[in-house]
């Protein structure tokens, strides 16, 4: 293969999961426990520049116009490397247009345009599953944001994870959905998501019963999404939330991703719907909660989640298309 000089640049959105995943089947390869449906988000992505540069003694990473250290994506690189057959140092330059790593999600958008663009700029072309393959031992969740609209991440049963992938489940313009973002943290989270579940998740009384209950949640979500059942969905997703965080609470030490304002937002988006406003939560390991709603209720919700006290701000998104090269 012959590397691309110049450098390729992608893109690739954020994504949230509505059926969530916590905990891993293997770390080295980074393999989920089990398996997760999510949404990508259009308005929230990063834009990766990749150039093996012939000459460069170490790989050099900028975040937003700053250097950052380069171990994970290294590693990362040495897939790509290995893949390629070359030896060569690479340069990534990176621009997120939302606070990184902030529990928005910068490592699934992130690790997604980094598969696209490192692949590519390494004389590479890979298939969209083997892309979505290769950002899973990044990030998890960045399996996903591989595709646009609803994904479903296979928590496969290979030891080698070649079978632990994302795939489209429809696409963005089959059900148009809002999701208003309420930030109620501009900091980076204290905890990144990838430290906070190695080797921690099953510190919980209650990891078990999160594995064994994960294909009935992922099953009825298929179905809700398929029927574009917006109640089913939004149930199924708050629960699916509200699990997740019962188990982070629950291990050893127990891990606290809210604060005051994230609280309150969930009661707000509660009252909204007591109210008969079509509106259902969901957050990661972060404190910024994500409403979901149908796009004519978008107004109503974002207004709301402004008058919560300690929400900073609030973004709104449509769902989003597949991760690709851009110019
Ligand atoms: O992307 P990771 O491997 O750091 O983990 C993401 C974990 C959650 O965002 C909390 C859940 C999910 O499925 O996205």
């Amino acid at each position: 293969s012959h590397p691309n000089a110049a450098g390729v640049t992608a893109r690739a959105h954020s994504n949230i999961a509505l059926i969530k995943y916590w905990g891993k089947r293997d770390a080295r390869l980074n393999l989920p426990a089990v398996g997760s449906i999510s949404i990508t988000l259009d308005a929230l992505y990063t834009d990766t520049r990749v150039a093996f540069l012939p000459g460069l003694e170490a790989d050099r990473v900028d975040i937003g116009g700053r250097r950052a250290d380069t171990t994970r994506f290294s590693r990362f690189l040495d897939l790509v490397r290995a893949e390629a057959g070359i030896d060569t140092r690479a340069r990534i330059e990176s621009w997120n247009n939302f606070p990184t790593g902030a529990g928005l999600a910068s490592s699934a958008s992130g690790f997604a345009a980094l598969a696209v663009a490192a692949t590519r700029a390494a004389g590479l072309t890979l298939e969209p599953r083997a892309l979505s393959v290769l950002a899973r031992q990044g990030s998890g969740s960045a399996a996903r944001s591989i595709f646009g609209g609803f994904v479903e991440m296979r928590r496969g049963a290979r030891d080698d994870g070649l079978d632990a992938a994302a795939s489209p489940l429809l696409d963005a313009a089959d059900w148009p959905l809002t999701v208003i973002v309420a930030i109620t943290e501009h900091g980076a989270k204290a905890l990144d998501s990838t430290a906070g579940m190695t080797g921690s998740a099953d510190t919980s009384d209650f990891y078990q019963a999160w594995v064994d209950h994960a294909e009935p949640d992922l099953a009825a979500m298929r179905e809700a999404i398929a029927a574009r059942d917006f109640q089913a969905m939004g149930e199924l997703a708050e629960h699916s939330c509200l699990k997740l965080h019962g188990l982070m609470l629950s291990t050893r030490p127990g891990q606290i991703y809210w604060n005051a304002a994230t609280v309150a937002a969930m009661h707000a988006v509660r009252a909204l719907r007591a109210d008969g406003v079509p509106v259902y939560f969901t957050i990661d390991a972060g404190p910024q909660v994500k409403a979901l709603c149908p796009p004519a209720h978008a107004e109503t919700v974002a207004a709301a989640l402004e008058r919560v006290p300690g929400v900073l701000e609030t973004r709104r998104s449509a769902l989003g298309p597949d991760a690709r090269c851009h110019d």
